[in-house]
């Protein structure tokens, strides 16, 4: 068998990648004719939707949106009427809640490793509640020891997570009691533990044991006053294979929770549940070129744009052209790459298209969350536009 061939054989068993689901196509490619390529479309009633499915799947925690995910005042500002607080990380993130208005209350600040000036900064914020992991981040506390309260943040690694975050911070069970002593001979109040378990992950077992381990933890040391248990994110959404349903998800954790003494408030730090769906991606070839056996596009944005969630978060997007096609003829090896002058630019190698051509749309699913947030502007390409609409409806087929 020659290349053409073998290709042909191995592109032949593969499914063409028509993933539009309900979208009406009408309404995306007048958006594209109206907005230009490349834009992110952001659906304010998908975020009402994730938050309310998450509040009615864990109804005895409180939600602080990681804003890391998707800092984009609009879905701040919209999470913020729905009653939503706040996971801080970052000087960055203060400031975009105070350029909406929004003030400290439901804020948490949980980075484990940051500068005294950002610590004084949130505190200038009116942020109380802070996370440390280690002896010398308590110690930086010192100086405002009246001011604040602190969350220990326990590492619990987890091999299962598509991004373990317990490999960079969380101190270890075995050295938990000294910081707390530490902390109580420094005079800083310790009221709770938070950790997380890792984001995108498969199955809730990790969050369970975490929550388990916990409350030992506040059984066993019963001279301090464990007021907050925050259970931080990791709740999983759909890419190019099934995930798991919410509900069903997060009923094991809610039985753990049913453990948890009614004076601890539980907490949790979702990003990627509330903001993953709510994104779609509109791009456009821009160019294309026959290299061997493939058919090359390029397309007008990649892995160095919003497509970066691909390079830093692990994650495979649903990618479809937006024109229909007859799927049982026609198809061909094809490669889809970004614009830069990077090779590395490259956002599937693998797939298989129908004939296309320069200035043909794609539509790029599920990509709200830790990608338009990494984007960069390499090679000076200018991010995507980012388009706020308030009406799933609108883009839905049928409407
Ligand atoms: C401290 C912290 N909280 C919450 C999150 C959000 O996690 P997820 O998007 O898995 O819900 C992250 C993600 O990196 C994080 O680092």
């Amino acid at each position: 068998m020659n290349q053409v061939q073998e290709l042909k054989a191995h592109f032949a068993e593969q499914v063409y990648p028509d993933q539009l689901g309900n979208y009406s196509r009408r309404k995306l490619a007048q958006l594209a004719a109206q907005h230009g390529t490349p834009t992110v479309i952001i659906d304010q009633d998908i975020i009402t939707r994730q938050y309310q499915n998450l509040i009615k799947a864990l109804p005895q925690v409180k939600m602080r949106y990681a804003i890391k995910a998707l800092p984009h005042p609009e879905v701040v500002k919209h999470l913020a009427q729905l009653g939503c607080g706040f996971d801080l990380a970052t000087a960055g993130e203060i400031e975009l809640l105070r350029s909406l208005s929004l003030d400290a209350a439901d804020t948490i600040h949980t980075h484990p490793i940051k500068k005294d000036s950002e610590i004084r900064h949130a505190i200038e914020f009116g942020c109380q509640y802070f996370v440390v992991d280690n002896s010398h981040e308590l110690d930086k506390f010192i100086a405002y020891k009246d001011q604040v309260e602190l969350l220990i943040r326990v590492n619990f690694r987890n091999q299962d997570a598509v991004v373990d975050l317990s490999r960079k911070f969380g101190c270890e069970l075995t050295k938990l009691p000294a910081l707390v002593a530490q902390a109580k001979s420094l005079g800083i109040n310790i009221v709770g533990l938070s950790f997380h378990v890792g984001s995108q992950v498969p199955a809730p077992y990790a969050h369970v044991e975490a929550i388990e381990q916990c409350l030992d933890v506040f059984a066993n040391m019963p001279e301090v006053n464990w007021k907050i248990l925050d259970i931080g994110g990791g709740f999983p959404i759909e890419y190019t294979g099934p995930g798991p349903v919410i509900e069903d998800f997060c009923a094991p954790i809610n039985a753990a929770l049913q453990a948890v003494g009614s004076e601890v408030e539980v907490l949790a730090e979702p990003g990627r549940y509330i903001a993953g769906p709510s994104a779609i991606q509109l791009l456009s070839v821009v160019g294309m070129a026959q290299r061997g056996a493939r058919t090359w596009y390029y397309l007008d944005d990649g892995v160095y744009g919003v497509l970066s969630g691909q390079m830093f978060d692990h994650a495979k997007y649903p990618i479809a052209p937006l024109k229909s096609h007859d799927m049982t003829q026609g198809l061909m090896p094809s490669v889809l790459a970004g614009p830069t002058c990077d090779s590395i630019d490259v956002i599937d190698d693998d797939i298989v298209l129908p004939p296309l051509e320069i200035g043909d749309i794609f539509v790029v699913t599920q990509v709200g969350a830790y990608s338009l947030a990494s984007a960069t502007e390499f090679n000076l390409y200018p991010k995507a536009n980012a388009l706020w609409l308030s009406g799933q409806k609108e883009l839905m087929a049928g409407n």
